[in-house]
């Protein structure tokens, strides 16, 4: 059976094995698919031992995404432009592939939700490594507008340099925020992690349509309660979507079939999965 593995530290929590074997049930394909602890200092040695029992391919989270990113032997576009990788890919002749599926992930699950990027006022809360990953997918859905905004401005301004060559982003900080009203607001910070709100101002998401929290979450996550305090018309989304999303991209990177993700999703916001 061909093995499969996620590898992180902490890894327990991680839900990808349960996804995966939902995804290979539904697709009737046979897989075996674990999580790994990495030692926080032996990612490498870790990933080199699953590839010397026969690993097809890992997904790879905190805090190995940017090790991954230099660990294997090619990349793709996105990939590149996220500077982590959250999939590899084995190769027939043992090389590895890295590949990052998070922010297709993301883009997916909005499509999915039956929202529209294209020509749409996007803007995106946060400047780290999920923003950094979120960008082209997001610039590839041809947005009217896509602002960073980030508590440190600089970071933004990188993203917005970096990204010059995809397509045009704003970038501002909290200090100097932009008067524009936003159709879609994306919260990339890690603030909802320790229940707070990006201090941005309430006029942003006072007329939005979607606003989304990237933090994964069986309840309801600060900022979303945040936006529906402001604008109860708001559809608000959180990161369970996004999650099963890049697994569904990574199953299609390993085993060239996509699976359907609505129902896991569904499975893993009631605490079946
Ligand atoms: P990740 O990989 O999850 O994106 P990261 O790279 O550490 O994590 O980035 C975290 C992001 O959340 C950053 O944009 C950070 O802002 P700074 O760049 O100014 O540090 C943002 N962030 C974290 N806590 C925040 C808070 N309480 N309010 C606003 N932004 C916050």
């Amino acid at each position: 059976m061909d093995k499969y593995a996620v590898f992180g530290n902490p890894i327990e929590h991680s839900k990808s094995p349960k996804i995966h074997s939902e995804f290979a049930s539904q697709l009737n394909q046979q897989i075996e698919y674990s999580a790994i602890l990495a030692p926080i200092d032996g990612f490498k040695e870790s990933v080199e031992q699953f590839v010397a029992r026969g690993g097809k391919g890992a997904n790879v989270t905190v805090p190995f995404k940017e090790q991954a990113f230099a660990l294997v032997d090619e990349l793709s576009e996105r990939a590149k432009c996220a500077g982590a990788v959250n999939t590899i890919k084995v190769s027939s002749d043992g090389s590895l592939l890295g590949d990052n599926t998070d922010g297709i992930g993301l883009v997916n699950d909005i499509l999915s939700n039956n929202f529209t990027l294209q020509s749409k006022r996007v803007l995106v809360i946060g400047a780290g490594g999920a923003a950094r990953g979120a960008l082209l997918p997001l610039l590839q859905q041809h947005p009217a507008q896509l602002t960073v905004i980030n508590r440190t401005k600089a970071k933004a301004q990188t993203l917005r340099d970096e990204f010059a060559k995809y397509g045009d982003i704003e970038a501002y900080g909290f200090e100097h925020e932009p008067d524009i009203d936003y159709d879609i607001v994306i919260n990339s910070t890690s603030a909802s992690i320790t229940g707070d709100v990006p201090p941005i101002s309430k006029r942003f998401v006072a007329q939005c349509e979607l606003a989304y929290d990237m933090f994964y979450s069986q309840q309801s996550t600060s900022f979303n309660d945040w936006v529906s305090s402001i604008n109860p018309n708001a559809t608000t989304l959180d990161g369970s979507g996004m999650l099963v999303g890049q697994a569904a991209e990574a199953f299609f990177v390993w085993r060239g079939v996509k699976p359907l993700t609505d129902n896991v999703i569904e499975k893993l916001k009631s605490g079946i999965l």
